[in-house]
């Protein structure tokens, strides 16, 4: 029965392990020197980690406060929470689902974090108790919409909430579909479609089928659409600018603001927490 869990939760992972670091992180990491420059909570972002370890409440995993509690005192912690990182914790499991404190009953291995960072890692979770006070230097509570449109213009949470209430939006997502126990969570926001359309798109050469929409957060990671994907498919009834989760505020981990393509098979591929800015561009031939 493990067995069989196991397989059929593994594809879902390949295409985490593709997505969650994104494009950045994969030239950060591979870039001369970075192995030094050892910035833990920069590796969390940039390797994926939070997509899964939330800050206020679990999400996938447990929340690093509560590893931290649980395994300050013990014997070589820093040592075991390593090798769970670098080789996962399948297939018995290190016990967080059953605490309640886990939606998945065991950790992937970590494949893009080396033994040593993953000490690091390990380290700097139980000297911290989990807490990531530094992820305030990454909230937005405002973002830009520009490039080739005929009105660019800057939006708070605020003037977002003051939206008509025909735009806003309101959708249920179970953020992680590889979970087993997939609980749902309740967005609020206004639909990209609806920003562009305010923005209004110009098309150089009038072929807007070359126009793509870049999303970037502060932390540079970007979710990257189509013009067909968002006026002209299902996906776009579902790409959403949104600032509440289940009637409450985004917490430091997401940013005031986020962005989520919630009808995408695997949902941390285009998920942009603290949405800094979305971009109109025209691919040249
Ligand atoms: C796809 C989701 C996911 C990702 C990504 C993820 N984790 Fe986990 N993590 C989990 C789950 C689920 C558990 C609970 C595992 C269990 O009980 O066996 C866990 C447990 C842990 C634990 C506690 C292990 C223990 O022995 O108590 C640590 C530490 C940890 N993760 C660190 C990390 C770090 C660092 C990263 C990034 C390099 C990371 N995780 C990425 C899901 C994830």
């Amino acid at each position: 029965m493990q067995e069989s869990s196991t397989q059929s939760l593994l594809p879902g992972a390949f295409v985490w392990a593709a997505c969650a670091p994104g494009l950045a992180a994969f030239l950060a990491l591979w870039a001369p020197g970075y192995a030094g420059a050892a910035d833990e909570l920069d590796m969390v972002i940039k390797r994926g980690c939070i997509a899964c370890h939330g800050v206020t409440e679990m999400s996938v995993g447990p929340r690093f406060a509560d590893v931290a509690k649980k395994r300050g005192g013990q014997k070589n912690a820093a040592e075991t929470l390593a090798g769970h990182i670098v080789k996962g914790t399948a297939p018995e499991g290190a016990g967080w689902l059953k605490e309640g404190k886990a939606s998945m009953p065991f950790m992937f291995p970590s494949r893009n974090v080396t033994p040593d960072e993953a000490l690091g890692l390990a380290s700097w979770i139980l000297a911290t108790k989990g807490e990531m006070p530094g992820l305030a230097q990454y909230v937005s509570d405002r973002f830009s919409v520009s490039g080739t449109v005929k009105t660019g213009f800057e939006l708070s949470v605020d003037e977002l909430r003051k939206f008509p209430r025909q735009d806003l939006r309101e959708i249920d997502v179970v953020m992680e579909p590889m979970a087993t126990a997939g609980k749902k969570e309740h967005l609020k926001g206004v639909l990209l479609r609806t920003l562009l359309e305010k923005a209004v798109i110009v098309s150089p050469d009038r072929d807007l089928r070359k126009i793509i929409i870049v999303a970037k957060s502060v932390s540079g990671q970007l979710a990257i659409f189509s013009w067909v994907d968002i006026f002209d498919s299902a996906t776009g009834d579902g790409v959403l600018v949104f600032f509440e989760r289940d009637g409450k505020a985004l917490a430091d981990d997401e940013g005031r603001v986020a962005l989520i393509s919630s009808k995408d098979t695997n949902l941390s591929c285009r998920h942009v927490r603290w949405l800094k800015s979305i971009e109109v561009r025209h691919v040249a031939d």
